[in-house]
């Protein structure tokens, strides 16, 4: 008889952004971004959109990282910035950084991490999430360059690459340029 253990997914945990988080996030994406490495057009978006710390994402693994009183606040594996912008003047959410740690990659974290990001946002009455990055990986977690194919970023970047994800059931085809909110 061949007895089946059942594998235990790896432990997550999935928490806003935190203001004492920032080093620790900010240390993680020049890792997995290097330097120079973001697209200009999303640093350009990044320097007047307004950060939305409820709908920015850590992931924490359960590994102590030694604090104080013992309980552990556990290695930040993964994280998801969000940011308010507008989109021809209608109101939007901008996606990234998003990077997750070298060697925790291909354990679904990512998806993870997009999708409580997302549901943050849901919750927070926000209607789309912009991005710029591949849509091979973005479409398996409700990104479409449709979407975006109407939305104008400040500074040159491949159109196939912008690409939207609307929240709501109702909501229209984002148009027009990329602005502060
Ligand atoms: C992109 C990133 C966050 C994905 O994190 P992750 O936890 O590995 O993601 P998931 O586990 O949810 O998905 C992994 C799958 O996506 C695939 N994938 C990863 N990056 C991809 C890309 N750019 N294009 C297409 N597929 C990609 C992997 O090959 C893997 O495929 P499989 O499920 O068929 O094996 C991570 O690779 C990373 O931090 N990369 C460096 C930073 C970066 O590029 N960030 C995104 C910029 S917009």
């Amino acid at each position: 008889m061949t007895v089946q253990t059942a594998v235990a997914p790896p432990a997550l945990r999935l928490q806003l952004e935190q203001p004492d988080d920032a080093a620790l996030v900010d240390a993680l994406i020049a890792r997995a971004f290097g330097p120079g490495r973001h697209t200009k057009a999303s640093e350009r978006v990044r320097e007047f959109a307004t950060f939305a710390p409820d709908c920015s994402v850590c992931a924490w693994g359960s590994e102590s990282r030694g604090s104080p009183d013992g309980k552990g606040a556990g290695r930040l594996l993964g994280a998801a910035r969000m940011w308010r912008i507008t989109v021809g003047g209608e109101p939007a959410t901008f996606l990234g950084p998003f990077a997750v740690e070298q060697g925790e990659r291909n354990a679904g974290f990512g998806a993870r991490l997009i999708a409580r990001a997302c549901e943050a946002a849901q919750a927070a009455g926000e209607s789309h999430v912009v991005l710029v990055g591949d849509e091979d990986y973005f479409s398996r977690v409700g990104f479409s360059a449709a979407g975006g194919r109407e939305v104008i970023l400040p500074g040159p970047v491949d159109q196939r690459r912008v690409l939207v994800r609307a929240l709501k059931a109702d909501a229209g085809l984002l148009s027009g340029a990329v602005g502060p909110r």
